[in-house]
């Protein structure tokens, strides 16, 4: 292998010590932080983040709050218990676990959820902030990426950075982020042609498709900085987006999977809900 492996666990656990110590000043000032998440339905994957969520924010010091709805509840006791999260001056971050049962529609509930109480970066303000390049809460996974680059000291100004994955949750904050960093961003999808040629291109790949192993050797620039944002389930073992075997005898830095981005999203969520209690006090 010659790729350098960007260690995900090792950042996290950096920025969580440092979370540590923000827990505590809210703490002195009377304050402990509080999430809300809503889960709906059975979802096993769903499930298993938001114990995850549960667990790391116990580990911090941050009160969580898991509502369950059952997998046949309606649009509007959704809606209605998220309006209800957002007006409870108890509670500083709320996160509705996606995706929904199929016969729920994400979008309004989404906007439901007060700007500022907003963990995930999700509401139309704080994607519209993205945009416009203003402050706001940004999406937890693109957030873990850049967290990541920074401290393996990776350069964006100015080279070529493609996402691949047009998602909102991912590829589309993500390329915004690293625009906002002066990169040439390049958004890939399912329908670019020539994509091996795009992503050849990069000297920082993202790979956010959803596919198991979809980035081969064959794709990747020599010396790459290539993350991985994949978590795909085969024969019960977690794998990523990118081939790790072939990829990293090529890339120049790489993110493991497990071990990579995934620990960074959860991390950012506890950042994301200190910076939004810290937001309420004012
Ligand atoms: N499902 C998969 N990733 C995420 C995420 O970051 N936030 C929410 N709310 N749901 C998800």
């Amino acid at each position: 292998m010659s790729a350098t492996l960007m260690d995900g666990r090792a950042v996290s656990a950096a920025v969580r010590d440092k979370l540590a110590l923000r827990v505590r000043e809210l703490e002195a000032e009377g304050v402990k932080p509080h999430l809300a998440v809503v889960l709906v339905g059975e979802d096993p994957a769903s499930q298993i983040y938001v114990r995850n969520k549960e667990r790391a924010c116990e580990k911090l010091g941050i009160r969580s709050t898991v509502l369950r709805l059952c997998a046949e509840c309606t649009q509007a006791e959704l809606e209605d218990t998220v309006r209800k999260l957002s007006a409870d001056p108890q509670v500083h971050g709320i996160l509705v676990q996606l995706p929904l049962p199929r016969h729920l529609d994400a979008t309004p509930v989404i906007a439901l959820i007060d700007p500022r109480k907003d963990v995930d970066g999700f509401t139309p303000v704080n994607a519209g902030k993205l945009l416009n390049g203003e402050k706001g809460f940004v999406a937890c996974t693109p957030g873990g990426v850049m967290e990541i680059l920074r401290h393996y000291d990776v350069p964006i100004c100015g080279r070529n950075a493609v996402v691949v994955g047009r998602s909102n949750i991912v590829g589309k904050p993500m390329a915004l982020l690293l625009l906002a960093q002066n990169a040439t961003v390049t958004i890939c999808h399912s329908r670019t042609k020539n994509l091996a040629q795009m992503t050849r291109g990069a000297d920082i790949l993202v790979a956010a498709v959803g596919k198991a192993g979809f980035i081969t050797a064959d794709m990747v620039k020599p010396g790459a900085v290539v993350v991985d944002v994949g978590i795909n389930r085969v024969n019960g073992q977690v794998v990523g987006d990118v081939d790790f075997e072939s990829v990293s005898e090529v890339a120049g830095f790489l993110t493991p999977v497990p071990g990579g981005v995934g620990q960074m999203t959860i991390t950012m969520l506890l950042k994301n809900t200190l910076d939004a209690a810290r937001l309420q006090m004012k």
